[in-house]
């Protein structure tokens, strides 16, 4: 049996059903690379105060690295009765130096080494995150030259509104994903702030130097309470936070996605690569990578919520329930990171069916609300102009056709002073060029954005 680091006050063995009731190596194990790095580098601190001599530092580095190679070879032993990562690690580098190997914990304890290892891994997840966020963002400013000339109806309340050029789409998914790289970058800021040295709750009586640790670890910045950053579980929950973020957006994707493959819609076409069959029904193409985005935000929304609970009661400092955070944030991450990978690849690869999209574009009367505004711009004011549309539409209801085919005497009808200008605004295509607002659909705007994106995402 494997002695245990704190088993000194201890006279009797631990029961074996609370070494596997308490272990977290089976999921924690994942930070093994991540620990050996914060280790050497409180090491190397701990060498410069003078706490180890340099030639310990340097057995201890070569120890660890040697430690790494092996989980990494996968020929490392595991055993539940040591817990945790963190304690195979030091366990297994006592076994390989002595008793200098049993200097390294010094001025430290797991729960600011658990908290340092943790910050690391996510900011390290942050950037992997970003990097695929950033891929589906091109993906979108990708497809807006060669659908330029697309104009797709917009909806509100999943009724026809507005006609919408197709970039003008591709460029909301785009910002909407800027804006969770956004929230990243703010998260990654908080993250990368030093625990190591916090000890166990209450700093230490020895003479180290954590700014020194901060600086050899990347950290930005070292946390100035111990008591606060030895519980603090605030990275993990913003990081699930904006990942649950990111997985609604993609979410909200998938569902439009899905609605437009149906023949219903046929508004896209998915790559069959992507796609999965029936095994009933031999005509079937189902949009299943899309519905599993859909479904799998459910888990990730879940691990945000189980996160929350977890903390809602901790008194401070640590507490065992904290262990309880790797799994959901790995989870979520995994999640994310899996629906990403096919995201970018499914956006580049649909084709937009745009004859049948065409096709359907004169129904809903898209063009209603350009009407109105062009009776606004020659004085009507805006609740009687859209009255008077309403009325027209009415009227276009009642014949089965388009305003565009209302002739001028049915548009004097309901305003005497209507004239032929009233079909300059008419049509999808008209109805779009006659926008002019910034941020609009309007043609000039899209191009001027597609061209900003494509600059900002370096893709000129
Ligand atoms: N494996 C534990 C965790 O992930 C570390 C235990 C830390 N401290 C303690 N006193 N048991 O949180």
């Amino acid at each position: 049996m494997a002695a245990k680091a704190w088993q000194g006050v201890f006279s009797e063995a631990t029961d074996r059903r609370v070494e596997k009731f308490s272990e977290s190596v089976s999921f924690d194990h994942r930070l093994f690379d991540q620990d050996v790095r914060c280790s050497i580098g409180h090491a190397q601190m701990l060498a410069k105060v003078g706490l180890i001599t340099s030639d310990e530092c340097r057995q201890i580095e070569q120890g660890l690295g040697a430690i790494r190679q092996e989980i990494e070879q996968g020929v490392f032993p595991f055993r539940i009765e040591l817990e945790d990562i963190h304690m195979h690690i030091e366990k297994a580098l006592i076994e390989r130096i002595g008793d200098v190997g049993r200097k390294l914990h010094t001025a430290r304890s797991r729960n600011d080494q658990v908290s340092t290892d943790l910050r690391v891994w996510v900011r390290e997840a942050i950037d992997i995150i970003d990097a695929r966020l950033l891929d589906l963002q091109k993906a979108f400013v990708g497809r807006c030259d060669g659908d330029h000339d697309v104009i797709l109806p917009g909806y509100t309340h999943l009724q026809r509104a507005q006609p919408v050029l197709a970039a003008h789409y591709w460029l909301a998914y785009t910002e909407k994903l800027q804006r969770d790289r956004g929230r990243l970058a703010d998260c990654r800021r908080r993250v990368n702030s030093l625990s190591l040295g916090a000890a166990a709750l209450a700093g230490t009586s020895l003479p180290i130097d954590r700014h020194d640790t901060a600086e050899r670890l990347g950290f930005d910045d070292v946390a100035a309470n111990s008591l606060d950053v030895s519980s603090d579980r605030d990275f993990v929950l913003e990081f699930a936070f904006a990942l649950s973020l990111i997985a609604a957006h993609l979410s909200t994707w998938a569902e439009e996605w899905i609605l437009w493959s149906t023949t219903e819609f046929n508004f896209i076409k998915l790559p069959q690569t992507f796609c999965t069959g029936s095994s009933i029904m031999p005509q079937k193409i189902n949009p299943d990578v899309l519905e599993l985005t859909r479904g799998k935000s459910a888990r990730v929304i879940g691990n945000l919520t189980q996160l929350l609970v977890l903390i809602k009661g901790l008194p401070l400092a640590y507490n065992r329930d904290l262990q309880e955070d790797k799994e959901p944030l790995f989870d979520s991450y995994d999640t994310v990171n899996a629906c990403l990978e096919l995201a970018a690849p499914l956006v580049a690869g649909a084709e937009l069916r745009r004859e049948a999209i065409a096709e359907r574009l004169d129904r809903g009367h898209l063009d209603a609300t350009t009407l109105m505004e062009a009776f606004i711009s020659r004085g009507i004011p805006q609740r009687t102009a859209h009255e008077l549309v309403g009325k027209l539409v009415r009227l276009a209801l009642e014949k089965g056709c388009r305003l565009a085919d209302l002739t001028l005497d049915e548009f004097r009808s309901v305003h005497g002073e209507l004239d032929t200008w009233v079909y300059d605004s008419l049509g999808a295509r008209r109805a779009v060029e006659s926008f002019k607002s910034y941020g609009s659909t309007a043609p000039s705007q899209v191009a001027d954005q597609i061209a900003r994106w494509k600059q900002r995402l370096s893709l000129t």
